[in-house]
């Protein structure tokens, strides 16, 4: 019988030399006859159990050793630290209780590809890699809600059924309501505006669509956003505010996931600058940087660095190709595996890279001002910089309806996008709200909305109006900067992407 108790592998540290009993699934397991390693994980992490001839019933041995990838059961065993065991523990298996033995666990260390692996997306949270997004990503929700809950700000939780447009028109859901069309929210900023007129400092985080035709690393339909919004601030403040809510986002994953970072093999030394000041650029002189011989010489270089990335891995994938083509330890052939899969999806990346440094290059330097920054000219800046850039004061022409026109020239809004650092691009946009009747309804019209849609938004134009502003911050986005994940999807247990919907 099992022993009573039960413990995590992430707790092991507290019971060295004690008897414990660990509940999970099998990772990988090897036997060499007389002993077997299970490379068990629970949830908590990952433990070797290293089970030996005669130390358990031999029923028992046997029945281990036909035991599939992913059959669940119980361990129990003793502890002990091991340096060079995955965790730094393994457990001396005394017993063992199979709950279920499988057989054909379709997701083997040989070769997927990424349309399997999310056709697979079921069974493939439980591979070290989505594991380890998904611990990160639940640290950066907890350090979004801790921040906004210990600096003053209060929740408040938005629709998401919308009768009007908050962003473009274009990317709207609709949905038949009784009849009547509404929409899925693509923002919760119209509504979080009326609340900070209440409570002063708000916030609301949730889900939020977008039917962009746009299937490019950084577009899902459905994503996660979360939007403060403050009474009585100016663009300067909400940078301020903005830094300082990143800045203890990456900290908070530093602190609490470095082992996940190192698995996904992040740039840590890169995320241990992320600090305030964060670097400040106007949209003009961000388009004279696009369109300057700086830019052109940096995307040459790239473009050789590229180049000479791509010969290093097909020499290394040519050798381990070689490697395996010949007789070697099972356990080898499983690791090497592991590489090329790597090893490939690098590869695609970087080819897809080389393909479009001369297109993107070409962008930039054709780039005129009065148009929104495209993803390939904010990749472009953020790869210039080592920490994130703002760029603030875009022209109205190119921005939303409800940005406030800057009092010192009236072709730009007062806004901002954050660029996070080494190419990733945008991950917060963000504004002053215009708070003039006239202005906004002027604005609205403009855009070609119907302004019986926002009456209720004009009337907080009416009624004590107040300088006030806010941003959006996509999760996904971010997860995948810190985690430095080509694609967005990877960054969400579900991805919704425009072309499919898995599972
Ligand atoms: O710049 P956006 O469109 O800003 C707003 O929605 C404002 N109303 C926010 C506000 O001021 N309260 O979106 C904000 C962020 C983007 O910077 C990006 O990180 C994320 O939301 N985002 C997406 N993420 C994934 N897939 C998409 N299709 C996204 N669209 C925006």
């Amino acid at each position: 019988m099992m022993k009573n108790n039960k413990s995590y592998i992430s707790q092991l540290k507290d019971f060295v030399g004690q008897e414990v009993t660990l509940a999970g699934w099998i990772y990988q397991a090897r036997s060499s006859g007389k002993v077997q390693f299970i490379i068990l994980r629970d949830g908590s992490g990952l433990c070797q159990c290293v089970v030996e001839k005669g130390k358990v019933p031999d029923d028992v041995f046997d029945k281990l050793e036909h035991l599939g990838q992913e059959s669940s059961l119980m361990i129990t065993g003793v502890v002990r630290a091991e340096p060079r065991s995955v965790g730094g523990y393994e457990l001396a298996a005394t017993n063992t209780q199979v709950i279920h033995a499988t057989a054909d666990y379709p997701i083997t260390p040989k070769e997927h590809g990424i349309d399997f692996l999310l056709k697979h997306r079921h069974l493939h949270l439980r591979s070290q890699r989505q594991w380890c997004i998904g611990k990160i990503r639940h640290t950066v929700v907890d350090a979004i809600r801790r921040f906004f809950n210990d600096n003053g700000f209060t929740l408040v939780d938005t629709p998401i059924l919308m009768a009007a447009a908050g962003e473009e028109e274009q990317s709207l859901f609709e949905v038949d309501y009784f009849g009547e069309p509404l929409y899925l929210t693509q923002t919760g900023q119209l509504h979080l505006e009326c609340a900070a007129a209440s409570f002063g400092k708000v916030y609301c985080f949730g889900p939020t669509f977008r039917a962009e035709k746009s299937k490019t690393r950084r577009h899902l339909t459905e994503f996660w956003m979360v939007e403060p919004e403050v009474a009585f601030i100016d663009l300067p403040g909400l940078l301020e505010l903005a830094e300082n809510f990143v800045s203890y986002i990456v900290a908070r994953v530093l602190q609490d996931n470095k082992p996940q970072l190192e698995t996904l093999g992040a740039d840590i030394p890169a995320l241990e600058i992320i600090k305030p000041p964060f670097y400040r650029l106007t949209y003009t002189q961000a388009v004279e940087i696009l369109t300057g011989e700086k830019t052109a010489n940096f995307m040459a270089e790239q473009l050789n660095q590229l180049k000479q990335q791509k010969e290093t891995i097909e020499k290394r994938i040519a050798e381990i190709e070689k490697e395996q083509a010949g007789q070697i330890k099972q356990w080898k052939r499983d690791k090497n595996a592991a590489e090329l899969i790597d090893l490939r999806s690098d590869m695609e990346e970087i080819n897809i890279r080389i393909e479009n440094n001369p297109k993107h290059a070409q962008a930039a330097a054709e780039f005129r001002w009065g148009k929104d920054l495209g993803g390939s000219d904010e990749t472009i800046v953020s790869q210039m910089h080592d920490k994130p850039v703002f760029v603030t004061n875009y022209p109205a022409q190119a921005k939303a309806f409800y940005m406030k026109t800057d009092t010192d020239n009236n072709k730009v809004v007062q806004n901002f996008d954050l660029l996070a650092s080494k190419g990733f691009g945008e991950i917060i946009g963000g504004s002053v709200r215009e708070d003039n009747y006239d202005m906004l309804l002027k604005r609205i019209e403009e855009k070609g909305l119907k302004s019986e849609n926002y009456s209720w938004y004009l009337d907080l134009r009416k009624f004590g109006s107040v300088p006030h502003g806010g941003f959006g911050l996509g999760v996904e986005r971010t997860i995948a900067w810190l985690t430095g994940q080509p694609h967005i999807r990877q960054c969400i247990a579900f991805p919704r992407m425009m072309d499919k919907v898995y599972i």
